[in-house]
Order: C-alpha cells, then sequence, then structure tokens
C-alpha cells in the first residue's frame, strides 16, 4: 500500500501559515545554510498529495517547480484553475484519502508526500501517515492555520530522531504507531 509521508515546518505554538495563509515568518529564517534534509525527503518519495490550500500558496511561487508529480485534492478547483506553468505536472482529484491511496499505488506510487494542515490530519486520521519530519521554528506567530486538530483517538508517535540546527531551527522525526516493546 502507498504510504503517506509528512515533511513540515511549524511555528513553536503549532502554526503552518498564518491565517492569511501568507508565510513570511518562515521565510525570513537564517537557514540558507542548513540542510534540513528536504531534497533527500523529495527524493524519496514518487509523488506529493497537497490540499487545495497549500496548492493555491504553491502556484504563487513560479519560480519553484515541483520535480515529482502532484495530485491536488479539492471538491471546488476545476481544471482551468490550474496556473499554466503548472499544467502536465499537476492533477486535481475529489477521491478520498484511502481511495486516493489505492489508485496512487495502482499507478505505482509506494510514497506520497503527504501536505496542508486540513489534508495531513484527515489523512492522520485514516491511518495513511507512516512518519512525519516536523521542523519546529523558533517563533510564536499567536494565530493562523494548525498543523494538527481534532482526533477521535489518540495516534502514538514514536520518536526516530532529533536534530538541531544553528538557525534554531528543532526538526522531529516521528513515525506512527505504538512503541514496540523490546
Ligand atoms: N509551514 C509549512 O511547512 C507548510 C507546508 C504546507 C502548507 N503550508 C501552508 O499551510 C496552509 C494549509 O492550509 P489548510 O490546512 O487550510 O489546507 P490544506 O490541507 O492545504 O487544504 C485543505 C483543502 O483541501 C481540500 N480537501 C480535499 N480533500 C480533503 C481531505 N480529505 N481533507 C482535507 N481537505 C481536503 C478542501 O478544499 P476544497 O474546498 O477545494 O475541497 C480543503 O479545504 C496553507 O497556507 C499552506 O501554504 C505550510
Amino acid at each position: 500500500v502507498t504510504t503517506g509521508h509528512v515533511f513540515i515546518a511549524t511555528s513553536l505554538d503549532g502554526f503552518i501559515a498564518r491565517r492569511d495563509h501568507s508565510l513570511d515568518w518562515l521565510m525570513k529564517q537564517p537557514v540558507q545554510k542548513e540542510d534540513h534534509g528536504y531534497e533527500a525527503f523529495m527524493a524519496s518519495v514518487d509523488g506529493l498529495i497537497m490540499g487545495r490550500a497549500s496548492f493555491q500558496t504553491v502556484a504563487r511561487f513560479p519560480d519553484r517547480p515541483y520535480a515529482k508529480p502532484v495530485v491536488v485534492l479539492s471538491q471546488t478547483l476545476r481544471d482551468g484553475d490550474i496556473p499554466d506553468h503548472l499544467l502536465g505536472k499537476v492533477r486535481l482529484s475529489r477521491a478520498a484519502p484511502v481511495a486516493l491511496m489505492a489508485q496512487l499505488q495502482a499507478g505505482g506510487w509506494k510514497r506520497a508526500c503527504v501536505d496542508g494542515g486540513r489534508v495531513i490530519q484527515s489523512f492522520l486520521r485514516d491511518g495513511l501517515i507512516a512518519d512525519m519530519v516536523v521542523t519546529t521554528i523558533p517563533i510564536l506567530i499567536g494565530d493562523g492555520v494548525r498543523l494538527f486538530g481534532p482526533l477521535s483517538g489518540d495516534i502514538d508517535l514514536r520518536l526516530l530522531n532529533s536534530r538541531s540546527f544553528p538557525s534554531g531551527l528543532v526538526s522531529n522525526h516521528y513515525a506512527t504507531g505504538p512503541v514496540r516493546s523490546e
């Protein structure tokens, strides 16, 4: 089965964007010389699944094309909403998470990057996320779009690795699932 993998940056108070979706607080970090593992992570996935809101942010940065295919989950976007520079790289889907993962598996995807707060939350609820690299930015922004949200039950996580960087970023790699007893 195709597994979901998260690589995301959050403020210390748990937000991934301001309420107006701006990322200025993230972009201003002095991280230019650091390797937080993003390139290696992207090389490890077959493609990206992202929510409509995240796609709309990405579409504003034409200078940062994705090297991998992107599936945008949306009930509201139409093909005409995809900007020219992303045609052929992005497809829209209205599928539910479990159904989408089955389709992607049939298409040969082993690992999918799952991106966007609400989409990550729904994939977590459906048990489709295998692991998450959550990088905490040393800033409080007070309000915004949350990375995590309500759950019907706890999701146990195991810390696989933790790294801190001179910029103050702290990157924690978690696997989902209970701690295995030795
Ligand atoms: N800090 C970071 O590293 C980072 C990373 C990624 C994104 N971001 C930012 O975080 C924000 C994400 O916003 P968000 O959490 O509101 O949205 P999101 O997860 O990117 O998108 C949510 C939208 O996706 C659609 N959708 C379709 N199927 C869904 C499903 N199964 N579960 C949930 N949504 C589904 C819905 O749009 P329709 O109404 O069209 O159906 C829904 O409103 C953006 O501003 C983005 O730029 C930050």
